[in-house]
Order: C-alpha cells, then sequence, then structure tokens
C-alpha cells in the first residue's frame, strides 16, 4: 500500500501537523525519508532516542525478547521488568519501581500516589499540588493540570482541583504558596517544553527544605532531564537534591515506549493492591529493551562523553552566533540544550526549524523563542559538525528573509 503525507490529512485526527517528508529508516544520528532524502537528527525523537536509531545492542535485545515473551498484563510479573527495577533502585535514591507507558502515566501515578499518601498520613485537607509556571508534565487531564501552560489545559471542562502555580526560580513567591496544606510539589530539575530553562541550584535546595518543613512530597520530573541527558544518570544527582518520587520515561526505553515512577518504601506502601494500575505497564519487550539502554547509558564512558559534546555544540553555535547575531543564549546542560532568540527574532523559533528540515537537519523548538537540541547522547563529532553546518545554512536563510 502506497502511503505519503497526504494520507495523514485524511485518515488522522488532527493534533498534529507533521513535517512535509516521511521517515522510513534511521541509523545512529541519520534518517532518511521515502526519497532516500538523508537528514541529521538533533531532535532525537524528542529527547527519547538516547542511544540514536537503531542501536545494535537495543536492536538485540528487542529480537532476544521478541522471540520469547510480549506481554502478561500485570496478572504476572516477568523477568525484564525486575531486572530493569532492580537496577533502577541500584543505581538511584529508590527502593520502590511501578512501571507505566509514557511520561503523562508516569506523572499521574506520581500525582495520584502523593495524593494517597496525603490522605492517608494527614487527612483530606492536604491536598494542594504546587506546580511552577511553564512547566510541562503530559497531556492527561491531571497532568495537564499541574503543567504551567493554560494553552494546554484550557478548554476541556471543569479541571481537576487544589492545583497552584508558581513562578520557577522564585523561592520567595513558593514559601508564599507553600503551607501544611501541601502534598506535594511537581518540578521539572531542567524546564524542557518551557523553554530549556536551568534550575537555581539554591531555588532547588530551598524548595526541598520548604518541602521537609511543611511535610510535602517533592516529586521530580525527569521525563526529559533523565537517562543521562545532562550527564548525570538523572539531573537530582548533579543539584545535590534528592527527591522523594521521581518520573522517567522518554530516554528510558532509547525508542521503546516505557515510564516508570521511582519512590522510596515508605512512599510506596501507599499505593496498595489494587489502587493503581496498567494493562501494558512493565510490559517485557519495553523492560528488555530499556535494561539496555539503561546498561550502555549508565556507564562513564556514554555520562563523561556528554560534557565534550556540550562543548563541542556551544563552540560552534558561538561561531553561528557571531556571524549571524540570532541567539541571546546558548542554554540547557548535556544533551538538552535550548538557542534562546534575541530580541530581534522574537517569536521565530519555527521559522529555524522549517529551514533546518529544508537544510536535512531536524531540530525542535521549546516555547516561541526557543530552537531545541536533544540528540543521542552518542552522536559522533562529524554528525554534530555536519548538523551544526547544516543548521548555520539554515540561520543564514532566516536572517536573509528577514
Ligand atoms: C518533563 C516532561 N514530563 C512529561 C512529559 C510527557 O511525556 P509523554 O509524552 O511520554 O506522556 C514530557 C513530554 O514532553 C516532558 O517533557
Amino acid at each position: 500500500m502506497n502511503v505519503t503525507r497526504a494520507t495523514f490529512d485524511e485518515v488522522m485526527v488532527p493534533n498534529y501537523n507533521p513535517a512535509a517528508m516521511v521517515p522510513v529508516r534511521g541509523e545512529g544520528s541519520r534518517v532518511w525519508d521515502q526519497n532516500g532524502v538523508e537528514y541529521v537528527d538533533f531532535a532525537g525523537g524528542i529527547a527519547v532516542n538516547v542511544l540514536g536509531h537503531c542501536h545494535p545492542e537495543l536492536v538485540k535485545a528487542l529480537n532476544e525478547q521478541g522471540s520469547k515473551l510480549w506481554h502478561l498484563s500485570n496478572v504476572f510479573t516477568n523477568e525484564p521488568a525486575l531486572r530493569l527495577a532492580t537496577k533502577l533502585t541500584d543505581a538511584t535514591f529508590a527502593d520502590r519501581v511501578y512501571f507505566a507507558n509514557s511520561g503523562a502515566e508516569a506523572n499521574e501515578a506520581a500525582l495520584k500516589l502523593a495524593r494517597r499518601w496525603a490522605l492517608d498520613k494527614f487527612g483530606e485537607e492536604k491536598d494542594q499540588i504546587i506546580a511552577f509556571n511553564k512547566g510541562f508534565h503530559g497531556r492527561t487531564f491531571f497532568t495537564v493540570t499541574v503543567g504551567g501552560q493554560a494553552a494546554y489545559s484550557d478548554g476541556f471542562g471543569p479541571k481537576p482541583g487544589a492545583v497552584e502555580h508558581c513562578e520557577y526560580n522564585n523561592l520567595e513567591a513558593f514559601e508564599k504558596l507553600i503551607s501544611d496544606k501541601t502534598c506535594a510539589v511537581m518540578m521539572e530539575p531542567l524546564q524542557g517544553e518551557g523553554g530549556i530553562i536551568s534550575p537555581d541550584p539554591e531555588f532547588v535546595k530551598g524548595v526541598r527544605e520548604l518541602c521537609d518543613k511543611h511535610n510535602a512530597l517533592l516529586i521530580f520530573d525527569e521525563v526529559q532531564s533523565g537517562v543521562g541527558r545532562t550527564g548525570h544518570l538523572y539531573a537530582y544527582m548533579g543539584l545535590g537534591v534528592t527527591p522523594d518520587i521521581l518520573t522517567s520515561a522518554k530516554s528510558l526505553g532509547g525508542g521503546f515506549p516505557v515510564g516508570a515512577m521511582l519512590t522510596t518504601t515508605a512512599i510506596a506502601e501507599h499505593l496498595k493492591p489494587g489502587t493503581h494500575g496498567s494493562t501494558y505497564g512493565g510490559n517485557p519487550l519495553a523492560c528488555a529493551v530499556a535494561e539496555k539502554a539503561l546498561d550502555i547509558v549508565n556507564t562513564p564512558e556514554v555520562l563523561n562523553g556528554v560534557e565534550a559534546k556540550e562543548a563541542l555544540y556551544r563552540e560552534l553555535l558561538g561561531k553561528i552566533n557571531d556571524k549571524y547575531h540570532v541567539f541571546e543564549e546558548i542554554r540547557g546542560k548535556g544533551m538538552l540544550l535550548g538557542c534562546a532568540l534575541n530580541k530581534d527574532y522574537e517569536g521565530r523559533a519555527r521559522d529555524f526549524l522549517v529551514e533546518s528540515a529544508n537544510q536535512h537537519l531536524m531540530v525542535l523548538i521549546a516555547g516561541a523563542n526557543v530552537v531545541r537540541f536533544a540528540p543521542s547522547l552518542i552522536i559522533p563529532e562529524e554528525d554534530i559538525r555536519e548538523g551544526l553546518a547544516r543548521f548555520e545554512r539554515a540561520v543564514a536563510a532566516v536572517v536573509e528573509a528577514k
């Protein structure tokens, strides 16, 4: 059957507007479309393809598990899920893991757990959830309400209640909002969708202290920042602040859909049998691939390499900016970088994305003012140089058209 981009407009719900070409194959940080045109991939499936496309070890793990056992549901447990959970707890603060299929589902579980924990321990008055402006936590109705972007949560009827927002990196505002009524605080330890905004370490420490003071759980949403992206296995490890609950997805499966919520034994106890669940959570195929991805990412070789790659991006982007004067700053950490546009190009991130595609480069945006790169952690130097040469041509085209 012959399908093209036009088929999308005929048969798909129009909530997405994908690019004009249809990718058919990927290898490492290169992708080919239906016409055989080759692209450099700085988008990484939106911070997912942590080891690039079709990493041979991940393909092998998937094939091996694919000929053994595909699915059981949670009526039974399975070896890949148990191994992955053991490795995640060994590598982090957590003692317990709940598996989901996506970031939103991991966050939904975290929020429900926090509410149940507070209800069990303190009663129904303690229900407030605090989150941050420009935060992003997924598209289920609870997570989109906790996310700090009204554009995504408005227009769907009554929202879940007792959710309040505050400015990121503003400890004074946060201190005014938190109280003994607060059951949980959800934050990204590096805001992704909101524009690649790094946390002030003192702010994060202050949030932790105030959570402790008011008996509120601190939930770190590491769906985008986790699994090596910042050069640490999880971003909290670089901040020196430990959450009570952590959520992970995206890079966790290296491209296979999987999510996880990590927490301590004492908190986990409040999700008793039957209180929450998912048909596919902990699926053996997903967990087998994620186990292999974690084995590869959680090594000094990969994690230490991230810093050098970030330095190369920053150096070459700086040179582009010296020539074209389009960025106010390059921000973010590791392989989650944002080129924030200056006043002259305000609101035009999409133009840079479109011109990059014309130059056969895949990039992302994070809001209207930031061009975002979230490539593979093991992207070769050659691909960084080639991709940024294409990006320079895209920048030149935007500047020329101005
Ligand atoms: C920080 C963060 N949390 C949650 C999500 C939602 O993840 P998913 O799309 O897998 O539901 C995202 C997705 O962009 C994210 O960046």
